[in-house]
């Protein structure tokens, strides 16, 4: 069946991230029906094995396909490196967007000509950041200072946003960071948003007002980059209402609606949580 402007877009993260993306696409699309899948049971993604994080990203794609979404966006940095390239050749015609860390604004902001980078391992290890890294590193003669944030998303992923073990991990991967001379840091972890707030008053508390240092998520950009797309295929939805959101957990629902609560709580009463216990397919106990 050919997608129409009526059908949903489908988004998913290793878990509740991809909602830093969802919130930009909901403010410039208000009027698109969204279905967010939250793989919080395999979360994190960031230190699983590539073929791992390839199986997930097809049975999330196959189920929101199932649901006749018209176009898929994979709002996790780690995912579309991992399985983007194997995703678009088995769907060529389907709408896929994908998001990689925002090297390219960082390089048209930095005045010191040293990046900062946090991502995951997953992401940093990629051989799509590498070629990115090495293109940009010699076009624009910056340099990139890559920090993998081990953990960090799991802190987010556990609602732990200001908790000393959160605050501590902050501490250690921005302190090289800061002393590398980066005016810019890009936050290359769809997680990362939502300590954002924390990383500042860090940098202010290191820092004072000395260094002004710019933050750089690209939930933004991949919002305006699926309505570019959506436009071009003529499936811009034509509804003047806007609707109901319905997300999809492989965790626990009290999670995903506890996060909700913390996170989007202006958007919380317009989002209605469901179970996705098809896709959990392992003994262990969700988060
Ligand atoms: N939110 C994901 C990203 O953008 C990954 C976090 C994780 O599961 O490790 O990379």
């Amino acid at each position: 069946m050919l997608p129409s402007p009526s059908d949903p877009i489908g988004i998913f993260d290793s878990g509740i991230g991809g909602l830093s993306v969802l919130q930009h696409i909901r403010q410039l699309l208000p009027h698109e029906k969204l279905i967010y899948f939250a793989d919080s049971f395999f979360a994190p993604y960031g230190e699983k094995n590539e073929q791992a994080i390839i199986d997930r990203c097809q049975s999330i794609t196959d189920f929101l396909l199932r649901q006749h979404c018209k176009a898929i966006v994979i709002a996790c940095n780690t995912a579309t490196a991992a399985a983007a390239k194997v995703l678009r050749t088995k769907y060529p015609t389907q709408i896929l967007i994908g998001m990689e860390p925002g090297l390219k604004p960082a390089c048209q902001h930095t005045r010191t000509g040293v990046i900062g980078v946090m991502a995951t391992q997953g992401t940093l290890n990629s051989q799509k950041f590498r070629n990115l890294r090495e293109q940009l590193s010699t076009t624009h003669q910056v340099k990139f200072v890559e920090q993998s944030c081990t953990g960090l998303a799991d802190q987010i992923e556990k609602a732990e946003f200001s908790s000393p073990k959160t605050l501590a991990m902050l501490e250690q991967y921005l302190t090289p960071l800061l002393e590398s001379g980066t005016d810019t840091i890009v936050l290359g972890c769809t997680h990362y948003p939502f300590v954002k707030q924390q990383i500042e008053a860090l940098i202010q508390h290191k820092c004072g007002n000395g260094l002004p240092l710019e933050l750089i998520d690209t939930g933004l950009a991949v919002a305006r980059h699926l309505q570019a797309q959506l436009q071009s295929h003529g499936l811009q939805s034509t509804n003047s209402e806007t609707s109901i959101i319905h997300a999809y957990t492989s965790g626990t629902p009290q999670h995903l609606e506890a996060a909700l609560a913390q996170l989007l709580p202006q958007l919380h009463s317009h989002i209605v949580v469901h179970a996705a216990t098809e896709h959990i397919t392992t003994e262990e106990e969700p988060i």
